[in-house]
């Protein structure tokens, strides 16, 4: 069986994006490969060195993760930090990393720009625990966005060079995975291409919002006065519209108002009126589970403890090897 790993930073509620994206293919893939979903914590702290608000949204990512569908008896569902092997063997894929290679890396220069007095070796080093959480289950595949390529590149150059440094085949080089087809874009309520939180926190619809939260972003929608024309191309906010209602609506509703934009009928009122009882009713079940797991504490825990000690097995056994090969034994 195929070894899927994937890590998200916790940063907040996830939204219909993040659902549409990376979610739903997750929750098809816990069938058919051996998945370890887990919170990068750690990741955060190159940029947020204060845990103090962390902790809730690793809840909040978990319960997001739980009520859209991710089972963890079926898939590995652990917090970074709860794998101390993750940090062992990252120290040891920093002997392979070399400074040039992790200096010319994209997101490092990204960020280092945007925290110039903060410019700190984890945000170096970055790309390397992002390996070492691939390489320490061995994955065959990392589903991740494009944002997130060259890190999966330099993981398989790590793995590369260190297969090769030591004269074994070790290490499968991971590949990374984009859903492809499967991938559904969701454009953000603004008029922007995507739905993301970093832009507009209120172009996002999150899993985790109220149906009266829902209808408010919904109707608040950019628009605008209509098509002119018939058969008119659609400006970018009114294709935006259409493509969540293809999203979440019925093959009926989406025709129905596809004809009555043709015909330069449409009133985006009564588009956007469908368009939210449609979200609601997509959304309705999440957001229902969302607030049961929300008060239940210890069912959360029970899942973060059971899922690091799933990923622990594999981890283990990965550092011993790693050390066997290397050569560092104790006394
Ligand atoms: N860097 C990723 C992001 O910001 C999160 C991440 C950390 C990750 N470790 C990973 C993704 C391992 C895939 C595999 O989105």
């Amino acid at each position: 069986m195929e070894t899927v790993v994937s890590g998200i930073r916790p940063t907040g509620y996830l939204h219909l994006g993040n659902y549409f994206g990376a979610l739903r293919n997750f929750i098809k893939m816990q069938e058919e490969a051996n998945c370890f979903f887990f919170i990068a914590d750690y990741h955060s702290l190159t940029t947020h060195p204060k845990g103090s608000e962390l902790n809730t949204y690793i809840k909040n990512v978990l319960i997001d993760y739980l009520a859209a569908g991710l089972n963890p008896e079926k898939a590995t569902l652990y917090v970074q930090s709860d794998l101390p092997e993750t940090t062992e063997l990252y120290l040891l894929l920093n002997m392979l990393a070399y400074l040039g290679e992790l200096e010319r890396c994209v997101s490092f220069k990204d960020k280092a720009r945007k925290q110039p007095d903060n410019i700190n070796a984890g945000l170096l080093t970055y790309p390397v625990l992002q390996a070492a959480d691939v390489l320490i289950h061995k994955a065959d595949k990392v589903p991740v966005g494009k944002d997130q390529q060259q890190h999966l590149e330099m993981a398989r150059d790590f793995a590369q060079r260190f297969n090769h440094i030591y004269e074994t085949d070790y290490f499968t080089l991971p590949v990374a995975y984009n859903f492809g087809n499967e991938l559904v874009k969701i454009p953000g309520l603004d008029g922007s291409t995507k739905m993301s939180k970093s832009e507009n926190e209120s172009s996002c619809v999150y899993l985790s919002d109220s149906p009266e939260v829902i209808r408010k972003k919904v109707m608040k929608a950019v628009s605008d006065s209509g098509p002119t024309e018939p058969n008119q191309k659609k400006p970018q906010a009114i294709e935006n519209l259409f493509q969540l209602m293809k999203a979440v609506s019925t093959p009926q509703t989406l025709q129905f108002f596809e004809a009555q934009y043709s015909n330069c009928q449409i009133r985006y009122g009564d588009m956007k009126k469908q368009l939210a009882d449609d979200v609601i009713i997509f959304v309705s079940p999440i957001y229902e589970r969302i607030l049961e797991l929300r008060g239940d504490n210890d069912y959360l825990r029970k899942v973060a403890r059971q899922g690091a000690e799933k990923a622990h097995e594999s981890a283990a056994k990965t550092v011993r090897e790693v050390r066997e090969i290397i050569g560092v034994r104790s006394l």
